[in-house]
């Protein structure tokens, strides 16, 4: 499958994006093993929220799909859930399969988690420590999937300090630690996204965070409610850059999260100059919401402060997007994390703006995007959703005609990019064949 994209001009509009990947993720998860129904609306429809609700019913859940953004769980409790019939796929999804292991760690049953190529390949030897220190049984392929995690041990809570900043291990300590005798402690290197964190304390469990420290006592009760989840501001970035590169638009995004742990994004793309404001805020349960109004601006390059990428892990490649549409050079460091994500996120995005004539110059946990003006051409998108979604945006604006091939796994986040693109004027087709 590929996209096809053609030099556009981008209008005014007022748009909204699917649900927050992050959030319906743990949505299904905790909703799950908690006592009574959880009713969970803007749920995002995507392949890889679709594979945790595959595999919390393979368990036995009750989930009651009411449309493609409405569900109802019928939660069984802390111990309720019961023993899969084979493996649990669970695709292209790192969130999935990382907090998956921490919540199947302290269950009385076994089980054995697998995924697509990507995810076959990905680091999960950094849940399975702090686990196995927890006392928990995973055996896994040279610290890749497929995990195998036997049932029935008995979990200890234990004092974790994270060697690397990231939300999808401190979750699933978290979720063994409900299942651990004792106080569960993490110390994070950085903030990473407190959502499990802020879930968890919906549904009633007395957790304590300050900083970049969280404690929370095992074997304590989850209690059903209900879960809004907000648009996903990973998605609205793409909308967001497209906006802020385009010749003259302005575009509204409506109920999008804006949880402080999630904003690096608009904080690095304020302070290259972009014309970014939130308005309306509010509250859709535990989580910030806000319109998001941006303005085409003259963006500037220059280095972006290391402290704010933890905040903004998964935008790095529409920000390189950005970075090439701006004045002078934009230094990026400390974002060897993006080495490890559905691609090499580094290697795959200076690869395809060299080929659209942009000069990055690559280093390990870093790189230096100097802004040019995007040329056409056909480039590859790694089978990695983000980016095939920058390189889209970045084709907005070039002078011929893009082509970006294997772009099936878009549909993972952002199912209907390509509409929301053509709603604010991007002339962009998707086709099923991968010839381009
Ligand atoms: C996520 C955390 C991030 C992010 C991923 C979703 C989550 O990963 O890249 O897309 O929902 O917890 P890391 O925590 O591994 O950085």
């Amino acid at each position: 499958m590929h996209f096809t994209v053609n030099p556009s001009a981008v209008s005014d509009a007022t748009v909204t994006v699917p649900g927050d990947k992050s959030v319906s993720h743990r949505a299904l998860m905790l909703g799950s093993i908690a006592e009574g129904r959880t009713d969970i609306s803007g749920f995002l429809a995507g392949d890889d929220c679709r594979a945790t609700l595959a595999a919390m019913s393979a368990m036995g859940v009750q989930i009651e799909q009411r449309s493609s953004t409405e569900l109802v769980i019928h939660g069984c409790g802390l111990d309720g859930l019961s023993g899969p019939d084979g493996s649990l796929d669970l695709g292209n999804s790192g969130t999935a399969m990382r907090l998956m292991t921490g919540l199947l760690a302290g269950q009385g049953f076994d089980s054995l988690l697998t995924g697509d190529e990507s995810l076959t390949s990905r680091p999960m030897q950094r849940v399975v420590t702090p686990l196995l220190e927890m006392g928990a049984s995973i055996q896994s392929h040279d610290g890749r999937p497929p995990l195998k995690i036997a049932g029935g041990q008995r979990l200890q809570a234990i004092d974790y300090e994270l060697p690397v900043a990231s939300a999808q291990v401190k979750s699933a300590i978290l979720l063994a630690g409900l299942y651990a005798q004792g106080t569960t402690r993490i110390t994070e290197p950085a903030i990473t996204r407190d959502h499990t964190e802020r879930m968890l304390e919906s549904m009633g469990v007395q957790i304590q965070t300050s900083d970049a420290r969280i404690s929370m006592l095992g074997r304590q009760t989850l209690r059903g409610c209900p879960v809004q989840v907000p648009a996903d501001l990973s998605s609205a970035a793409f909308v967001i850059v497209a906006a802020l590169i385009a010749d003259d638009a302005e575009i509204l995004i409506e109920k999008v999260g804006v949880n402080p742990t999630r904003t690096g994004v608009i904080a690095i793309l304020q302070s290259m100059g972009g014309d970014i404001r939130i308005e309306n805020p509010r509250l859709f349960g535990c989580e910030p919401v806000a319109d998001i109004r941006v303005r085409s601006s003259a963006l500037q390059g220059g280095p972006v402060d290391p402290e704010l990428v933890s905040l903004a892990i998964d935008e790095f490649p529409v920000l390189f997007v950005a970075a090439a549409s701006a004045k002078g050079k934009t230094v990026f460091s400390g974002i060897g994390e993006l080495r490890v994500k559905e691609s090499d996120r580094i290697a795959a995005m200076a690869a395809g703006l060299s080929k659209l004539g942009i000069v990055v110059e690559e280093s390990v946990d870093g790189a230096v995007v100097h802004g040019g003006r995007f040329g056409g051409g056909s480039l590859d998108s790694h089978g990695d959703h983000r980016i095939a979604m920058a390189l889209s945006i970045a084709a907005s604006t070039a002078t011929h005609e893009v082509t970006i091939r294997d772009v099936a796994t878009v549909d993972t986040s952002f199912p209907d990019f390509p509409a929301c693109l053509r709603s604010i004027g991007i002339d962009i087709t998707r086709s099923v064949s991968d010839a381009a």
